[in-house]
């Protein structure tokens, strides 16, 4: 059957990595309650960043999405499971969000990441799309019965006169 499929969108230029400077990582369990929490946590940690107050919201929109797909379309509104998410700020001024679930995966991830594509019809389908639009970089890696990883990067270029937070 399907083994682990992957869906990449990436702008040309953004490969070289570099390292970590700083990261967090928590887990929580898939509660609605929990998506304003998990936004609020990552937008309060992308704000050691020199970025704009706009910066952040796009970034807590991102993690808004990708966390209440995998408490929706992973685990079908399950409270008993759980959801991972690492942050991670690079020496170049990336920010990577990683968001994953251990739900029921996508068979279909290209047909996913269509704008307007939705398997709940009570849906938009534009969850995929704001996080591609926000965001320089997104990775989908998906395997059905086992889980989804969400990979986002944005880099933030003017670093040299960070304050620490
Ligand atoms: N973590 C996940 N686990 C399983 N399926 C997922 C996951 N994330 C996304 N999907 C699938 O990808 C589809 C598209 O996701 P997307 O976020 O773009 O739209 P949506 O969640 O359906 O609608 P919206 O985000 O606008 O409320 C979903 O309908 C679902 O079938
Ligand atoms: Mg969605």
């Amino acid at each position: 059957m399907l083994s682990t499929i992957k869906g990449r969108w990436t702008s040309p230029g953004l490969e070289m990595r570099m390292n970590v400077k700083n990261y967090v990582r928590f887990e929580f369990s898939s509660l609605p309650e929990n998506v304003s929490f998990a936004r609020s946590c990552v937008g309060a940690f992308a704000s050691q960043l020199e970025c704009t107050l706009e910066d952040i919201e796009e970034i807590k929109l991102v993690v808004s999405e990708a966390v209440s797909n995998s408490i929706i379309h992973g685990y079908n509104n399950d409270p008993s499971q759980k959801i991972e998410v690492m942050v991670s700020i690079f020496d170049n001024g990336s920010l990577e969000i990683i968001v994953k679930d251990f739900g029921k995966g996508i068979e279909d991830i290209e047909q996913a990441m269509q704008p307007t594509y939705s398997s709940n019809p009570t849906h938009m389908g534009l969850g995929f799309t704001f996080m591609r639009s926000f965001m320089d970089e997104m990775e989908v890696l998906s395997e059905p019965g086992k889980g989804t990883s969400v990979r986002l990067q944005r880099h933030f270029p003017s670093q040299g006169h960070q304050a620490m937070a």
